[in-house]
């Protein structure tokens, strides 16, 4: 009988509910596996160089020369093997930290990147907004592409700095800095390892970064590409640190250190932290990888000031890798274009989720439950 047929039939509701619980588990499912699926930074970048325009793309991958330190930061992390615990309770595990008194979620920072806006159109605004919803502070570049208060407006309340270098003007560079301080930097990241911008093979000569993205804070409709003024000083020596701290009340962290000697006289001159780097290998070709420069560093500093590293970071590994030699905190250049070019401001969400959740794995599957846990041992000899 029809009727029993029709009865025997779910109620079209409780059918769409069933196919929605089916869609539903599907989905979560779908939703699990990606949690659990391991960042490709590579597939990230490919995405975004079909994206990109070809010298766009260039600017933010080149590094100077060959490119071998570029390579070589990479390779380093690679190279350290970890040498995880057994058997160890890792039900709490949580991946925060502090820099320079700061809370972070995760020991990830926005490094300075240049020119953001030549990667997306919202630039450093959605870098800012992506870093204070993921919980860590985004280090805006001197060469910022959007005024230093609409940066600061993008992420009301979130603690942010500032990186200088400093320039032939040293007027120009204290306004710059007094931008900063009254758009709320709390720290200002002094660069160290660029007397001059280093040779690259890429973009080529054709090349410029756009009058419409070059230094907005300074440059206030004019063109000042190429403006002698705005280069970086080569005259920029250890006593800048106590000059930028005294123009700004602000702690001065030193950017680019590779050496110990150095690291112990930026503490001399009052840096109040200093970042071992290479510039993601755009200064000096040839230049140690940061992986391996780091523990002399460590060393010299003798726990007297913290040490953070960045340069060809691409993985928790690397980050737990990083931790186990002595670093509070990486930072991550590159991938922030590639997330901005593909994704815009969801993309470097996305990004810094990925790697914060990375990190939490990291720090589980090697038996430990904090950054703080993460000692030396962690890693073969
Ligand atoms: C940089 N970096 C950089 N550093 C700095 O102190 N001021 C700056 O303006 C810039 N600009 C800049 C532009 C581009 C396109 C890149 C790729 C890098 C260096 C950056 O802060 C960081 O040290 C490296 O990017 C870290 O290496 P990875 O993560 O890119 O491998």
């Amino acid at each position: 009988m029809a009727g029993v047929v029709g009865d025997l039939r779910p109620p079209a509701a409780v059918a769409g509910t069933a196919a929605a619980l089916n869609e539903g588990g599907r989905g979560n499912l779908r939703a699990r596996k990606l949690r659990h699926m391991a960042l490709d930074i590579d597939a990230l970048e490919a995405a975004a160089r079909e994206r990109l325009d070809p010298g766009a793309y260039d600017f933010f991958a080149t590094g100077s020369g060959s490119e071998q330190t570029v390579a070589a930061n990479r390779e380093a992390w690679r190279r350290l093997a970890l040498l995880p615990h057994a058997l160890r309770d890792v039900r709490e595990v949580s991946t925060a930290t502090t820099v320079l008194g700061t809370t972070v979620a995760f020991p990830v920072l926005a490094a300075p990147v240049a020119v953001l806006r030549m990667a997306h159109p919202d630039g450093e605004r959605a870098v800012a907004a992506a870093a204070a919803a993921a919980g860590t502070l985004h280090v805006v570049s001197s060469r910022t592409s959007t005024a230093l208060g609409e940066v600061a407006a993008a992420a009301p309340r979130a603690p942010w700095w500032f990186q200088v270098y400093v320039m032939r003007d040293r007027g120009l560079t204290a306004e710059l800095v007094a931008r900063a301080v009254e758009a709320g930097a709390g720290a200002l990241v002094l660069t160290g390892d660029t007397p001059r911008v280093g040779r690259k093979r890429r973009p080529g000569p054709d090349f410029d970064v756009p009058v419409e993205v070059h230094m907005p804070d300074l440059a206030r409709g004019k063109d000042l590409r190429g403006d002698a003024r705005l280069e970086q000083d080569a005259g920029t020596s250890v006593q800048d640190v106590g000059w930028l701290a005294g123009l700004s009340g602000l702690p001065v962290i030193v950017k680019g250190v590779l050496r110990g000697d150095d690291a112990r006289e930026c503490l001399g001159g009052g840096a109040a932290a200093v970042i071992v780097s290479n510039h993601g290998g755009r200064q000096l070709d040839g230049a140690i990888a940061t992986a391996d420069a780091l523990p002399e560093v460590v060393e010299a500093v003798a726990g007297e000031a913290e040490v953070y590293v960045d340069g060809g970071v691409r993985s928790g590994s690397d980050v737990l890798r990083a931790l186990a030699l002595g670093a509070r905190t990486v930072l991550i250049g590159r991938p922030l274009a590639w997330a901005l070019a593909t994704g815009g401001g969801e993309g470097v969400r996305a990004l810094l989720a990925d790697i914060a959740g990375e990190i939490e794995e990291a720090l589980a599957l090697a038996g430990v439950r904090s950054p703080a846990e993460v000692t030396l041992d962690l890693l073969a000899r």
